[in-house]
């Protein structure tokens, strides 16, 4: 029923009289209503379509008698209910004066998350407040996400003013709580507008009810204020999409221009590795242009032939942007699940994909008092700001500079959920001064010594599940076999390098993380390492697996149902743990994700562990790992 487009539809020649906002509000406080109510204003609807709409709007009665206005713009959350997956739709609109693009994001229980993918290019935001209900946290929550996404507009719609009969003085309360707070959030410019969505009042014309307000009607001011575009004004940057090669003769690289504009004969870098060329052609769509502009998708052709591929940014060659793998970025965590340091997220940042670990939680902001806060995880939607190592350097833009190039969103590795989005801030410079020492003692050449092959027989199950115990026999007959070896345990791990963590989420992706780092530089001196923990998170062990070389990971499932577990209880924890005197305990009240595909299966509570050692190492000698190097 309404027309909605994609953002990059909009020529750039368009671009000066387009004004890109976005309103931030739950369904309650009357978002759905607001932007019926400017798309049905600026008369974009077709009169048969008006004509239906009061037909709907008789047939399900939520407005009474008026049209309910909500109805034009919720199409987009039965798409969702059908399980289509639409964080943002843009809607666009026109007035005489000006054209709109409203990022519309379905308001429910994910808001931030669809706030913050939908409004990378938004030049104004409209904060949604219910007068009856006064300024919640989650408008507060709303302006600093607006302020952290760069935006300097903003529009406070103190909505549903009919309820509290255009009281000046509600108005007014609301409004001055807001400035008080929104001081420090560095806005440019903040308008308050008192308006009922629904009524219509002050949204297009000016209402008799409120005499008292003297400033502009919404739609009059959004289509007035002022916005700079600094995309375009940048300098150039093209991350590559996909580089298109149909033949011999052709190489083009295509991609939608992040940041500034491209010339034919413009000399341009490749960020990473510093090659150089010119632009020869240029093309949009099919057709040859002399230039083009951010927000625009270009394929074009280089001079020379240079190595270039997918997630390479093109970039001005007086301007270069960051390349680093480590940074400190904003965070807006979305997940029901908790951010955990330490943990692996893959990173999208323009067109490249990552892996990336927070190696530092600096704070959290707490979003009533904008005070910093210590934090070690970041909870469904909460701020912080951290410190970032990702697995291979990229090319940024710190998000002040470009919106496009400076952010990025976290994917969950195993549901490929986007858990989070940054903002990138700068890079640091120390922790890219360290680079691999290389030696000359090699790993193979230590491995070779010992006649061996290094492997991580990396065991996991349950407290008393037995990994202990049959890891305890494995290394015996590994030594009676001449092999070099070494046992991790968790209990004894916990004694010294883990010795400051405890059982939290947190703390358990560090402690698995540290283990596996040192597991890997034990497989470094050729040895053939034993690691019994618990490790609980898949994730963990995942990236436990990923520090290895192909195969060298072999993940044991010591898997021993958990109430066999607790009659063992062989340190008398599981009784501690159901008489509440251990909290987070794993099984009870700290989740065990059991491996989906182990490399060996083992039950113990069926089979002698003797016996189970011995599947072991026939496991062992069956791939291969036994016999010599
Ligand atoms: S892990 O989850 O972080 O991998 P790890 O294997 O190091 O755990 O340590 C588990 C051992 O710590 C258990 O075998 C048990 O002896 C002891 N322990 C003490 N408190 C807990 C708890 N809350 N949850 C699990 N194990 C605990």
């Amino acid at each position: 029923m309404t027309v909605s487009m994609p953002i990059q539809a909009v020529t750039a020649a368009a671009e000066a009289d387009t004004l890109r906002f976005l309103t931030c509000g739950s369904v309650d406080d009357g978002k759905s209503t607001l932007i019926g109510r400017l798309l049905y204003d600026s008369q974009l609807l077709m009169e048969d379509q008006v004509a239906d709409l009061a037909r709907d709007s008789e047939k399900h009665g939520t407005a009474g008698d008026q049209i309910d206005f909500a109805l034009l713009v919720d199409g987009l959350e039965a798409e969702r209910e059908q399980g289509i997956t639409i964080d943002v739709a843009y809607r666009f609109f026109a007035t005489p004066k000006r054209r709109f693009i409203v990022a519309d994001t379905p308001g429910h229980v994910q808001y931030t998350r669809n706030m913050a993918t939908g409004a990378s290019t938004a030049d104004l935001a409209v904060l949604l407040v219910d007068a009856s209900k006064g300024l919640l946290t989650q408008t507060r929550r709303h302006a600093v996400i607006v302020s952290l996404l760069g935006i300097r507009n903003v529009v406070i719609a103190v909505n549903k003013m009919d309820l509290v009969g255009f009281e000046e003085s509600t108005f007014r309360e609301i409004v001055a709580d807001f400035r008080e707070f929104a001081g420090d959030l560095g806005f440019a410019d903040v308008t308050a507008i008192p308006l009922s969505a629904r009524a219509g009042d002050n949204v297009s014309s000016r209402s008799p009810k409120s005499p008292w307000y003297s400033g502009p009607t919404l739609i009059e001011h959004l289509e007035t204020i002022g916005v700079e575009n600094a995309a375009t004004s940048g300098p150039f940057r093209l991350p590559v999409q996909w580089v298109c090669r149909p033949n011999q003769n052709f190489r083009g690289f295509a991609g939608s221009v992040a940041g500034g504009r491209v010339k034919l004969g413009d000399e341009i870098v490749v960020a990473a590795s510093g090659r150089t060329s010119t632009v020869a052609s240029l093309a949009i769509g099919n057709h040859p242009v002399e230039e083009a502009f951010a927000g625009q998708s270009v394929m074009l052709t280089l001079a020379d032939e240079i190595d270039i591929s997918r997630g390479d940014v093109l970039v001005a060659k007086g301007s270069r942007p960051e390349v680093s793998d480590q940074f400190a970025a904003n965070l807006i965590w979305f997940d029901a699940e908790h951010l955990l340091p330490g943990r692996q997220y893959l990173m999208k940042n323009s067109t490249r994909t990552v892996p990336v670990q927070i190696t530092e939680l600096k704070y959290r902001l707490d979003v009533e008092t904008l005070d910093h806060g210590a934090a070690k995880v970041l909870e469904m939607n909460e701020i912080g700001f951290a410190n970032l190592s990702a697995s291979e350097p990229i090319a940024f833009d710190p998000y002040a500079s470009n919106r496009e190039t400076g952010a990025f969103i976290l994917i969950d590795r195993f549901t490929n959920a986007t858990v989070g989005a940054g903002m990138l801030s700068f890079a640091l410079r120390r922790a890219s001064n360290i680079h691999w020492q290389a030696l000359d003692v090699d790993r193979d050449a230590r491995a070779g010594l010992k006649h061996q092959k290094p492997a991580v027989l990396w065991f996991t199950g349950l407290s008393g599940s037995g990994k202990s115990t049959v890891a305890n026999i494995v290394e015996r007959k590994l030594f009676g076999r001449g092999r070099h070896t070494i046992i991790l345990d968790g209990d004894n791990v916990r004694h010294g390098l883990n010795r400051d963590l405890g059982f939290t989420d947190a703390d358990r992706v560090e402690n698995i993380r540290r283990v596996a780092e040192t597991a890997r530089l034990m497989t470094d001196a050729g040895l053939i390492v034993l690691v019994s923990f618990i490790s609980p998170f898949r994730s963990e062990r995942e990236m436990a697996r990923g520090l290895l070389p192909e195969g060298e990971f072999v993940e044991i499932f010591v898997d021993t149902p958990i109430e066999v577990c607790r009659q063992r209880d062989p340190k008398g924890l599981y009784a501690r743990a159901d008489a509440g005197e251990i909290r987070n305990f794993t099984g009870i009240d700290s989740p065990y994700e059991a491996p989906e595909k182990p490399d060996l299966h083992l039950k113990p509570a069926e089979v002698d562990p003797e016996l189970l050692a011995d599947r072991v190492i026939a496991f062992l000698e069956e791939r291969g790992k036994l016999s010599n190097a």
